[in-house]
């Protein structure tokens, strides 16, 4: 891949930047912000990580939306943050707004380009690119899966004190206080996480991970989560840009998957150079399936709420 837009430079897009570059996931990342020079300084911040850890990524920021020209993938970051106490739904009537006039400017200067949505609310965010874009769904993702993923991931680490390498989990359904993390898909290297940790402190590691970002939120304080963001966000552009057909939790329109249609949800997606070569159904047992469709309602109710 040779060309990365990221659409506001706060501390997430900045994290998925410098990640980008010091993994050379691509050539080039421009970085754009509505705020003069920020994109150029953050840019800068990370062209002088380059001498350290070697990378040849090339840095640019800007104000103008027209530097994402020739961008094969647009990721959207830009949005205000929930603040402490608020729901990612509280933040749908503002970031709307902002996503929408990103939207537009991809469909004027990046139209071959892929869209990954991250502003949240991100299920609905992306639903809302997807309407107003009219692109087929393979080319409008979003990212949440794969950072709820790793923090669930990171919770059995540390209870278990077995490597992160070996760790895998699978989270499903939307990116709020009702996501379904399936701890019955979730093993220490092929063996189930349930051999090593009791019902009761596996149901506490899924609770701490649908309240992962309002934990973050409640410590940092003064800003929401950016940096396992980030991550996660660059996790799914090498999976993309690498054509590796990753099979990654991720933000995708259903089209009839798990019984669902007209809806963005968390689930298991494969990404390779077209963005979304499939989604993967999964057999849910009769209480993972409900609580699936329950994530699916208060989705719906926010896509009820589009202007
Ligand atoms: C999170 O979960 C900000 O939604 C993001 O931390």
């Amino acid at each position: 891949m040779q060309k990365v837009a990221i659409v506001g430079a706060g501390r997430v897009g900045e994290t998925t930047a410098q990640v980008l570059a010091q993994q050379e996931i691509c050539r080039e990342v421009v970085l754009i912000d509505i705020r003069e020079d920020a994109a150029q300084g953050v840019a800068l911040d990370i062209t002088q990580m380059a001498p350290l850890f070697h990378f040849d990524t090339r840095l640019r920021g800007s104000s103008d939306v027209s530097a994402m020209a020739g961008a094969d993938a647009v990721v959207i970051t830009a949005g205000v943050p929930r603040k402490p106490g608020m729901s990612r739904s509280d933040v749908l009537e503002v970031n709307v707004k902002v996503v929408d006039d990103i939207v537009d400017a991809v469909l004027r200067h990046a139209p071959e380009a892929l869209i990954l949505m991250v502003t949240n609310p991100v299920d609905v965010l992306t639903y809302r690119a997807w309407q107003r874009t009219g692109w087929p769904r393979e080319r409008v993702l979003g990212q949440a899966g794969v950072l709820d993923a790793s923090r669930m991931a990171a919770f059995i680490a540390m209870e278990t004190g077995f490597s992160t390498c070996d760790i895998t989990t699978v989270v499903l359904g939307g990116h709020g206080d009702a996501m379904v993390p399936v701890s019955r898909f979730c093993t220490v290297n092929g063996i189930p996480v349930s051999q090593f940790i009791d019902d009761e402190r596996l149901a506490e590691i899924v609770q701490r991970t649908r309240d992962g970002g309002a934990e973050i939120l409640s410590l940092r304080k003064i800003s929401s989560a950016y940096d396992a963001p980030g991550a996660a966000v660059a996790a799914m552009v090498d999976g993309i840009a690498h054509n590796r057909c990753r099979l990654l939790p991720g933000v995708a329109i259903l089209d009839g998957e798990y019984g669902m249609r007209d809806i963005a949800m968390g689930v298991p997606c494969v990404l390779n150079l077209q963005g979304l070569a499939e989604v993967i159904e999964l057999p849910l047992t009769e209480s993972e399936a409900e609580a699936f469709a329950r994530s699916a309602q208060g989705v719906r109710e926010d896509i009820g709420r589009l202007p």
